[in-house]
């Protein structure tokens, strides 16, 4: 996130109108309601997580996020609770951090974390002016809309999860939208930026006018309180007001506007808005909301549009967005800001319960599983601005000028490696996507769709409180036992993903009558729902107690990309070469000096460092593979646990005894691969390695198996890289 952009005359001018037009009438009519989703989430801390993943949100809250509260300053002594620290005009530090502390506190039901929350939700509350403006400013100049959309959504999440403040939330919210009706109202206060106002200058918050729609839905569903009207035309407002301006994303996600490659040097007629990743992580929502209110079947076709143009040309292999901080192309060695892969995260989740589509639920696992943990350290105490998908070291690189806009340190990983956003925003996204893991579906029953190890708690129906805990190390193993209770019968679903083969895959179930005492079992290939695109196995749980359990078939796919190059992926996880890598513990340093962060805001205990990683000495980072030479191996459960054995079954079967924590660490996953693969002479350009594809390959030496492993777990890692014919190698050669 930052204000200027630099060497890009071409670049429309950032403002957008001069004039705001008159306000349109409302479309509201009585007893108008909002498009269903098709899988509607549970509310805030019904779902629990287990195993792998309950690990990694207590190292969350054990790390950076949960203790940034005690001396991180943006959060810390943030404007917001009395404090004198935000990092720009926009003040959105405490209510990022907010949005992603609230469902990590409930989702682990941490008291620690329940008490952070809870001090900042009553500060807010308390101190609710007058007129119902959240937040501390009192200035038309200071009162920008576009951070309280942040806040609204912690606060509907911290009153889904704790009932005892619903109240309280629900009547600050409507004062306050009371508030924001009339400041729009009047020419847009509060999002068009008029005369000396400083609350957004460059466009942040007119760029993401639909933030507000969430908050509002929500409101105008639950608690309307005969305030809908004003609930609705403050939707209405945002959005006309950010038309005006020059940020309607209608007119972005069409296949004649959207730019399919971008330079500095390519002429373009956009609003910088629109080419921004983390404005497109989260203008991906921008025609969904609309939809919700109007029904209009052409912006969820929008959506769909919107998802396959980002998919085909900026997509990365791990399923973030490639853009530092601006779109540009594929190249794997540009930076992707661990923002959009929090944002990512949560819009495709939203975006699957509205379409239902399972591509889109895949990608969220993809984000989840790889772009995102990538970035983050194991204990998540440092993280990296922007990730590269061939990051051969990760330290200040002698130039900034392989990327748009984001600095030589932001592949570092730290405190504030670059702007601070990411530090503030990234908390979000592990909590959001366990929440958002199960479903009910519009025939009453319940879905498991994202599938981590957790427990879900659900009432069906009006009477049939449901109860479902399922046992797994997916994504590093591809089985899934399930325990389900309920009093009376019902349907329960578990999302399919693509790449399983659902022939060679089983389910069995086993159940004991509750009259007759009698157990019985039956077990089947899969028989996902044929009918559409949605991928669901059908359970028919019957009353009382009673098991299932899931084995999915797969083999590792290689995806070619341009000019013979290829990455490969094995179930959810995209496998990378694995880079062995010194690691050097330096002080943090503040963002825009460089210079070393002094103690009061950096964490008492010691935790914060920066840290240089570069490959050991004999490690290769400069390989092509011969990607027909694929073996999957897992590590030896027997004598000598560093040994790897070659796992021949279609099932990979992992038990959670085999899972290190933390597990997003090098050598932590127990399953590797071993890929043909020979040394060559790879350019390194701009202190980065080179595009693969733009260079000649000129293979050196002899060729070996090089070690693979899950691209979340090797912060030094390959993942795009040359393809070769090679000889037939000796899998069976030691390491
Ligand atoms: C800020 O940090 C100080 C020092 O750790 C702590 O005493 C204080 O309670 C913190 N303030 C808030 C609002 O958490
Ligand atoms: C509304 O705001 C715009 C943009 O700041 C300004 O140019 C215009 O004069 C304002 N119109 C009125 C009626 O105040
Ligand atoms: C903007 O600030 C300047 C300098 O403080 C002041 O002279 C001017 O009247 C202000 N303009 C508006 C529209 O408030
Ligand atoms: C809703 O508003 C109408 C018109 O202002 C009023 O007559 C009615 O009493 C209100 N109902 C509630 C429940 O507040
Ligand atoms: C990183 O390197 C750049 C030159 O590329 C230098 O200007 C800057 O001060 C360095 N930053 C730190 C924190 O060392
Ligand atoms: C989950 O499975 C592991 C074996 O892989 C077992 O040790 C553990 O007890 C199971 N946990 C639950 C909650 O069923
Ligand atoms: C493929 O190679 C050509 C010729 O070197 C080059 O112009 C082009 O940019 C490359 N494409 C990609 C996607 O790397």
């Amino acid at each position: 996130m930052v204000l200027l952009l630099r060497a890009c005359a071409a670049l429309a001018a950032l403002a957008g109108c001069a004039q705001a037009a008159a306000i349109s009438r409302s479309s509201y009519e009585d007893g108008t309601s909002l498009v269903q989703p098709v899988y509607k989430p549970l509310d805030l801390g019904s779902v629990k997580p287990l195993g792998w993943f309950k690990d990694q949100l207590e190292l969350e809250a054990a790390g950076l996020s949960g203790n940034m509260f005690d001396f991180y300053r943006f959060v810390n002594d943030s404007k917001y609770i009395g404090g004198s620290t935000e990092y720009s005009g926009l003040d959105e530090a405490s209510p990022y951090w907010f949005n992603g502390l609230v469902p990590l506190a409930f989702g682990l039901g941490d008291e620690r974390i329940i008490g952070q929350v809870k001090y900042y939700l009553d500060y807010l509350l308390d101190h609710q002016q007058e007129d119902g403006w959240i937040g501390w400013e009192t200035t038309q100049a200071t009162r920008g809309l576009w951070a309280r959309c942040l806040l609204l959504l912690g606060l509907i999440q911290y009153a889904e999860a704790d009932p005892t403040q619903t109240e309280r939330i629900v009547d600050a919210m409507h004062r306050y939208v009371v508030l924001a009706h009339s400041m729009l109202q009047n020419n847009y206060t509060g999002l068009l930026v008029h005369g000396n106002d400083t609350y957004d200058t460059a466009g942040f918050g007119v760029g993401r006018t639909h933030e507000m729609h969430i908050p509002l839905q929500w409101l105008l569903e639950r608690y309307p309180r005969n305030n809908s009207e004003i609930i609705w035309e403050t939707m209405e407002l945002m959005v006309e007001g950010g038309v005006l301006w020059g940020a309607d994303w209608r007119t972005f996600w069409t296949d004649e506007a959207y730019p399919h490659v971008l330079y500095e040097t390519t002429p373009f007629d956009l609003s910088w808005v629109f080419i921004h990743g983390v404005n497109m992580a989260q203008g991906l929502r921008y025609p969904l909301s609309l939809y919700l209110n109007s029904g209009d079947k052409a912006l969820k076709e929008q959506t769909r549009k919107a998802v396959d143009l980002l998919a085909e040309y900026h997509r990365s292999l791990a399923g973030t967005i490639i853009a530092d901080e601006y779109i540009s192309d594929l190249n794997p060695s540009r930076g992707a800001e661990l923002c959009i892969a929090a944002e990512v995260m949560f819009s495709s989740a939203y975006i699957y319960q509205y379409l239902g589509d399972n591509d889109i639920a895949d990608w969220a696992e993809q984000t989840a599983f790889n772009a995102f943990p990538v970035s983050v350290s194991p204990d998540w105490w440092s993280h990296q601005y922007v990730q590269q998908e061939n990051q051969p070291w990760s330290r200040n690189l002698t130039t900034d000028d392989l990327w748009w806009d984001v600095n030589s340190y932001a592949n570092v990983f730290g405190l504030e490696p670059n702007y601070p956003c990411c530090t503030v925003n990234h908390p979000q996204a592990y909590p959001k996507f366990l929440a958002n893991s199960f479903a009910t579906t519009p025939d009453g029953g319940l879905a498991h769709v994202f599938l981590v190890p957790g427990t879900a708690a659900a009432t069906l129906g009006s009477d049939n409180p449901v109860f479902v805990s399922v046992n797994t190390t997916y994504p590093f193993g591809h089985t899934l036992t399930y325990t389900l209770s309920a009093s009376q019968p019902f349907d329960f679903y578990i999302r399919i993903p693509t790449w399983v083969h659902p022939s060679r895959s089983t389910i069995s179930t086993s159940s004991t009558n509750t009259s007759t005492g009698v157990t019985s079992t039956t077990s089947t290939t899969l028989s996902p729902s044929p009918d559409d695109s949605r991928n669901l196995q059908h359970i028919s749980v019957p009353a009382g107690s009673s098991t299932t359990t899931l084995r999915l078939s797969t083999t590792p796919r290689v995806v070619r990309r341009a000019n013979d190059t290829a990455a490969i992926y094995y179930g959810a996880l995209l496998y990378a070469l694995a880079i062995e890598h010194d690691a050097v513990a330096v002080p943090p340093v503040e963002y825009r000096s460089g210079n070393v962060l002094p103690p009061s805001t950096t964490d008492p205990h010691g935790h914060t460092h920066d840290y240089v990683l570069t490959p050991k000495r004999d490690a290769k980072w400069n390989l092509a593979i011969d990607p027909t030479q694929i073996h999957v191996v897992r590590r030896s459960r027997g004598s000598s646990p560093s040994a790897f054995e070659e796992h021949k079954d279609d099932v990979l079967e992992v038990s959670s005894d085999e899972l290190k924590d933390p597990i997003w660490d090098l050598g932590a996953p127990p399953i590797e691969l071993r890929v043909a693969a020979v040394e060559i002479d790879w350019p390194v350009i701009m202190d980065t390695a080179a595009d693969p594809g733009t260079f000649d390959v000129t293979p050196v030496g002899k060729p070996f198996y090089a070690r693979f492993v899950p691209y979340g777990s090797s912060k030094l890692h390959m993942a795009l890289l040359p393809v070769v014919q090679l000889d037939d190698v000796d899998f069976d050669a030691s390491d």
